[in-house]
């Protein structure tokens, strides 16, 4: 049930939003009075994101490939960028599952989603493709209560550091290894948006001195997860995209970079080789 737009119409939400700096203030506008059950509901919906929560924050869920993601205070908000991750992912998924093109190949793409937050990346890839194992992990245990129901029924969300707490059964098995990790250089962490700054957690932002602690990390451990054959997908920025290159390359993968303008995404690549089958007769 929504709201009645009495006592608060719809134009006296939108002026107080784009007063408080809400760039598309009538969206907002329209979703808070979809999503508040009473006029006090709504009035302390407008509130609190007048006080510069985000939008998604307030709602309790955000829009990230035409999925509900429910996102909790205190969670990282997934972002429209992400979605390319997603993308690359599901496409590279197709082919680990049914690598000739026309044979079945193995029955289930084996899908590991590190630093999950939301579950919004897993819970896509469980939506996009019809036969996928997930495995998601993250260290914020707010991150992890709010994945879980993200990605249920069937994902498997782990509280712990990177590769950490997956089951040791995974190793060298894993098709699709994907991760959208802090990857903010740390000096920049202030200069980000009030919104992230101030509501998204520290650990979910700060990469570190160059923005790439972490994402060194998941590099350096994923040839010892990935099946032969499998793939490492992670976010980073068009600027540290050749670091993360040199690394996936020194560690034995096979790196490329992919990036959409239109969503301003890079994704770096690595590819586990295949298995040589053995010399014949
Ligand atoms: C940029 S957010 C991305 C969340 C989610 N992947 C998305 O795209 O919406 C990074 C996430 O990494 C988690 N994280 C940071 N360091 C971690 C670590 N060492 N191990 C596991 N998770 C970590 C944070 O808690 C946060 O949820």
């Amino acid at each position: 049930m929504s709201a009645s737009p009495s006592p608060r119409p719809l134009s006296v939400i939108v002026t107080r939003l784009r007063a408080a700096g809400c760039v598309f203030a009538e969206d907002e506008a329209r979703l808070l009075l979809a999503a508040a059950r009473t006029p006090a509901d709504l009035a302390a919906m407008v509130d609190r994101r007048a006080a510069g929560l985000p939008l998604e924050h307030v709602l309790g869920w955000a829009d990230f490939c035409g999925l509900r993601i429910a996102v909790d205070p205190g969670v990282f908000v997934p972002r429209r960028r992400t979605e390319f991750l997603v993308h690359q992912a599901a496409a590279l998924a197709r082919l680990a599952a049914n690598p000739a093109g026309h044979s079945p190949g193995r029955p289930r793409a084996v899908v590991v989603d590190l630093c999950c937050g939301s579950g919004a990346v897993g819970a896509a890839l469980v939506a996009a493709l019809d036969l996928i194992e997930l495995y998601a992990t993250d260290i914020d245990p707010a991150a992890v209560r709010c994945a879980r129901r993200n990605v249920a029924p069937g994902g498997q969300v782990y509280e712990g550091d990177l590769y950490e707490p997956l089951p040791a059964a995974l190793r060298g098995s894993v098709d699709i290894l994907v991760a959208n990790a802090p990857y903010v250089p740390t000096e920049a962490v202030g200069l980000l948006p009030p919104e992230a700054r101030i509501h998204e957690p520290r650990v979910a932002l700060d990469g570190g001195e160059d923005g790439l602690d972490v994402l060194r990390r998941v590099i350096t451990a994923a040839p010892q997860w990935l099946a032969p054959g499998g793939y490492l997908l992670v976010e980073t920025s068009e600027r540290q995209a050749p670091h993360l290159v040199a690394a996936a390359a020194h560690h034995g993968l096979i790196p490329r970079v992919a990036r959409s303008d239109e969503l301003n995404a890079t994704v770096v690549i690595g590819a586990r080789p295949a298995l040589q089958s053995g010399p014949r007769g």
